[in-house]
């Protein structure tokens, strides 16, 4: 007997169909599974032979001879179990030789029990396109794989009740189609209004989020830098729809989805170690999976104590941070994953912290202060488009029992300053001022005359390079969105300018 079904496979953010073949023949009893496994999925066989016996079927007394075609792709992991299992099944007579437009998927346990897999909500989508009529899923990522429509899902706890399904025995219902909807649970412990004072680091917070700016938060230690950053998610716009499917797909593939949380559906908001590796942060291994900065995807990635990070971890950010992807080439393929993100940064000046602090005296030396902000690379740190000095809180505001303004309150401005963007930008693949490339700045940027006449000045009093002067032009048309301005005004683009930070008493630039 030979019979053939169908599964999938997960490279990177890309499904590919694999059909597996199965055949029962008389012979020495074996079990062998071809078409470049590697041992996840070789030890399959111990797996289906043991899901076999959870049935009280006798395995068969010969050759089985298991194939993944298409032969020349590797083939990793354990979600094939379930497809191998279906297909010995129909190679034993016990299912039909052909089940048609249906696709399988899952890990087998012990006694046929399945566990849930990576990578569900991705060959969810890409089975529907492939025309796909019934995906099977373990029951574990039923809810990510019925975000899909077009597509029957079934969650199948074991193998019996996928049996008795697929002989008509006793049928299982398709799982409710789920609904994707923005939530925002962190904004019930999290909130701007507890950050008294600082307006000025507030207001350079809210243009930047407004824009989709990357910040670079500087000041002495406990002036509120952790605090303000970690409040960046509370005030931005709900998730749309495609967001919450575009950075659910990458924790999907990362594995990082489960029954408590299906999908992700609020801005991400990732503060990896200072200890972390640049695999760890951008994505890698032999099947290359997400890093922390993919998984910042349509959110925040917080790079806290900026300096402590290895220098050679953070050059690595460089080239995704200005095309907004990631792409890593294996031998076997290559995968690229999204990562468009807010990079937010915080740094204390020196070694000791207190250098330019008017409330305590630096104990460092010059060169020490020089060396500290060396850590940081030049082109790193023009990947900023805006510098905040955080200053120490002021009395009068800590002894304050007033609250500050909300989150909510903050996120109605940037809702309405993101409006005005998805105005500007309608018909563009451009959601934010940040995203504009160098080349379409003239069209978007517009500039009063005045505004003008001081963007040539600052060029010529301070050396510009070509990209600070292209990010000051964003960032002075996010101060306009923020303040409602249908140009940008000589005063947008001197606040711009003072968010460069050139005149920073800080040794930045
Ligand atoms: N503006 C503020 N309003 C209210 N509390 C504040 C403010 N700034 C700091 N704090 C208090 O000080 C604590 C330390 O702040 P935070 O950790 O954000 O400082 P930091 O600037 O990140 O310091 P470090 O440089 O040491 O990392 C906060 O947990 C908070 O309790
Ligand atoms: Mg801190
Ligand atoms: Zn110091």
């Amino acid at each position: 007997m030979f019979a053939i079904t169908n599964s999938a496979g997960l490279f990177g953010m890309n499904a590919f169909s694999v059909t597996v073949e199965a055949e029962v023949s008389k012979g020495r009893p074996n079990f062998i599974v071809s078409g470049l496994p590697d041992m996840g999925v070789r030890e399959s066989c111990d797996r289906v032979r043991s899901a076999v016996n959870s049935i009280h079927i006798p395995f068969p007394n010969g050759k089985v001879l298991v194939n993944l075609a298409p032969a020349d792709v590797k083939k990793s992991g354990s979600s094939f179990d379930l497809a191998i299992f279906v297909s010995l099944m129909q190679a034993m007579g016990v299912l039909p030789d052909r089940i048609p437009d249906s696709i399988f998927i899952g890990e087998l346990g012990l006694h046929g029990v399945l566990h849930g897999i990576h990578g569900v909500l991705t060959i969810t989508m890409q089975a529907r396109e492939k025309g796909y009529k019934n995906i099977f899923v373990p029951i574990q990522n039923v809810k990510e794989a019925s975000v899909t429509t077009g597509i029957n899902v079934y969650g199948v706890e074991n193998v019996e009740q996928l049996i008795n399904h697929l002989t008509g025995d006793e049928l299982l219902k398709p799982a409710p189609p789920y609904q994707p909807e923005a939530v925002h649970s962190i904004l019930n412990y999290l909130d701007m209004e507890d950050v008294k004072g600082q307006p000025k680091a507030k207001n350079g917070i809210e243009i930047a989020a407004a824009g989709g700016h990357n910040i670079l938060l500087i000041g002495s230690p406990g002036s509120g830098k952790s605090m303000l950053a970690q409040r960046v998610p509370t005030i931005l716009p709900d998730m749309t729809k495609e967001e919450i499917l575009e950075t659910s797909n990458i924790y999907s593939v990362a594995g990082q989805l489960n029954e408590e949380k299906p999908l992700i559906q609020e801005r991400p908001f990732r503060a990896p170690h200072h200890t972390i590796s640049s695999a760890g942060l951008i994505g890698g291994g032999a099947i290359p999976s997400p890093g922390e900065i993919s998984l910042a995807h349509n959110g925040v990635l917080f790079l806290d104590e900026l300096p402590e990070f290895d220098r050679s971890t953070l050059e690595v950010l460089r080239q995704p941070l200005e095309s907004r992807k990631i792409v890593i080439s294996r031998a076997a393929g290559t995968a690229v994953y999204p990562c468009n993100i807010m990079l937010i940064a915080a740094m204390n000046p020196c070694p000791c912290g207190y250098y330019g602090s008017k409330v305590r005296q630096c104990t460092c030396s010059e060169k020490q202060v020089i060396s500290y902000m060396g850590k940081i690379s030049g082109p790193l740190l023009d990947r900023f488009d805006m510098h905040i000095d955080v200053d120490p809180v002021k009395y009068e505001d800590l002894a304050s029992t007033e609250k500050a303004e909300s989150s909510s309150s903050i996120r109605e401005r940037i809702e309405r300053a993101r409006e005005r963007q998805a105005e500007r930008f309608k018909n563009t693949e451009i959601y934010s001022n940040a995203m504009i490339p160098d080349h379409l700045l003239g069209e978007y940027c517009h500039m009063n005359e005045a505004a003008k006449g001081l963007l040539r000045a600052v060029h010529a009093k301070y050396a510009v390079s070509a990209r600070a002067f292209n990010r000051i032009q964003r960032v002075a048309l996010s101060v306009a969105d923020t303040l409602g301005h249908s140009e940008i005004l000589r005063s947008d683009l001197a606040m711009a300018v003072q968010y460069r930070g050139f005149n920073s008493k800080y040794l930045l630039n």
